[in-house]
């Protein structure tokens, strides 16, 4: 295979691109996202199904799509042209493109509303209870029609304002400070909350199983897609973030370590919610708003609640912020590359259109609440969408590309496994076992619903 041009963009160190690669994968997924899915579906039955997709199958496609990115040393549509010339491939990467700027539109509408309640803590207005509680005061921020708007350009301009600065100077250097502060808060955070009374009831939730739910097809999508989004797999981010890596750089260590912190941070955060929750009597299956309502209520209600307060909301814009950069990189670098534009004309442009587009997710819980599919408002629909369908197509996609489409050789060479026996067991999971794995779940959940 001929040797392929350097990208021109580049990590100054591993460890960066390491840390840059976690912050994508840290996000209101683990914060925001997991607590309430897992709340809904049972708790640790959840956990455990989860778990299981994370490693069986999460991790051996993080690696693969490290392996395309990396080989392919372009952005997500550009790196299957290199390597599958002439071939429909790169459409999977442009499927990408437009599911990242779809999931960072509703992305930075969440992101906004922490924003603001970071604002509210430090400006002591929700240190206690507030006029009609903190449900009605979540209600009626997010039903009004500009200021989550605002709020949600200010999280994206921040986003903007780093992502321009390149990958070095902005996207390596920002993460190298976020991900170790979020790590620290993290694990304080955890550990206060478990001191708490009626903590264990939380963690007994989380760690024991309910089988019955096993029967639930609904449960496996949820935990695949949940699996999916967390680790930001399936629409090329980081196949975009592997692109800027040099040769000597392995990825197989880089692709465990990634997973196993990102789960690492999805349970911590369960254990710092779901006690903190139980030890309230409050509960668990409160969706989307768990985090702004749910949380709130106890922090009031707990010693030092204010400092919690302040920390948990730095905690998860900072988390937000991390994983939004890689949302917006990923665009950012396509545009650039196809249309020749520089990087901060490309960045403005991407920007915009997110922005644009999340106006509709934000508006859903206000003056559009009338359109909904299913019970979900728009905001829900884009991230069901996205999280259970395009994701898991395009992982599918990436694997029957390594596995089918690519030889043996070049899929061992490009995905750097050196054994033996540790690549034909990725090689058939990623052959074999993704595609099966994912029809079957597919299958059943059309008829899952339909039945
Ligand atoms: N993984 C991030 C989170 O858990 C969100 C995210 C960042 C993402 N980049 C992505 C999701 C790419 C899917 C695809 O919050």
């Amino acid at each position: 295979m001929k040797q392929l041009n350097q990208n021109q963009d580049q990590w100054k160190t591993r460890l960066g691109f390491m840390l840059a690669a976690m912050g994508s994968a840290v996000g209101l997924g683990n914060i925001w996202r997991f607590p309430y899915v897992t709340g809904e579906l049972g708790g640790a039955t959840f956990l455990i199904v989860y778990l299981a997709f994370v490693f069986l199958i999460g991790i051996p496609l993080l690696l693969n799509e490290f392996s395309i990115g990396k080989a392919g040393q372009k952005d997500a549509v550009g790196s299957f042209q290199n390597l599958a010339p002439n071939t429909k491939w790169h459409w999977t990467g442009f499927m990408g493109v437009i599911g990242g700027i779809l999931i960072l539109s509703f992305y930075s509408v969440v992101a906004g509303w922490s924003l603001f309640y970071l604002y509210k803590y430090l400006t002591g207005a929700y240190w206690s209870e507030p006029d009609g509680g903190y449900g009605m005061v979540f209600d009626e921020w997010i039903s009004n029609p500009i200021l989550p708007l605002l709020w949600q350009a200010l999280f994206l301009g921040v986003t903007l304002f780093i992502v321009i600065r390149g990958v070095k100077g902005g996207i390596e250097k920002a993460n190298a400070f976020l991900m170790p502060v979020l790590a620290v808060l993290m694990i304080f955070m955890a550990g206060y909350v478990l001191t708490l009374d009626g903590a264990l009831e939380g963690v007994t939730f989380l760690f024991q199983p309910d089988w019955s739910q096993l029967s639930n097809p609904k449960l496996y999508l949820t935990a695949l897609g949940q699996a999916f989004f967390s680790l930001s797999i399936g629409v090329s981010g980081m196949l975009t973030y592997a692109s800027y890596l040099k040769a000597k750089d392995r990825l197989p260590g880089a692709a465990i370590g990634v997973g196993v912190m990102d789960t690492v941070f999805a349970v911590i955060a369960g254990i710092m919610i779901f006690p903190a929750v139980f030890s309230f009597g409050l509960e668990v299956n409160e969706g989307p708003p768990l985090v702004f309502i749910t949380l709130p209520s106890i922090f009031a209600s707990m010693p030092l609640g204010n400092v919690v307060g302040i920390i948990f909301f730095v905690l998860l814009t900072m988390a937000a912020l991390s994983s939004a950069i890689s949302l917006l990189e990923l665009p950012v670098a396509f545009f650039k590359r196809t249309i020749g534009m520089s990087r901060k004309a490309a960045t403005y442009l991407c920007t915009s259109i997110i922005f644009v587009l999340g106006i509709a997710s934000s508006l859903g819980f206000g003056i559009w609440s009338g359109v909904t599919i299913g019970g979900q408002n728009i905001l829900g629909m884009i991230d069901y969408l996205t999280a259970n369908f395009v994701l898991p197509f395009g992982a599918l996609l990436m694997a029957l590309f390594v596995g089918w489409y690519l030889n043996r050789e070049q899929a061992q060479k490009n995905s750097e496994i050196e054994n033996p026996l540790m690549f034909n067991i990725w090689y058939i999971i990623i052959k074999i076992i993704v595609p099966v794995v994912m029809i079957i779940i597919v299958i059943a959940n059309i008829f899952g619903y339909t039945a």
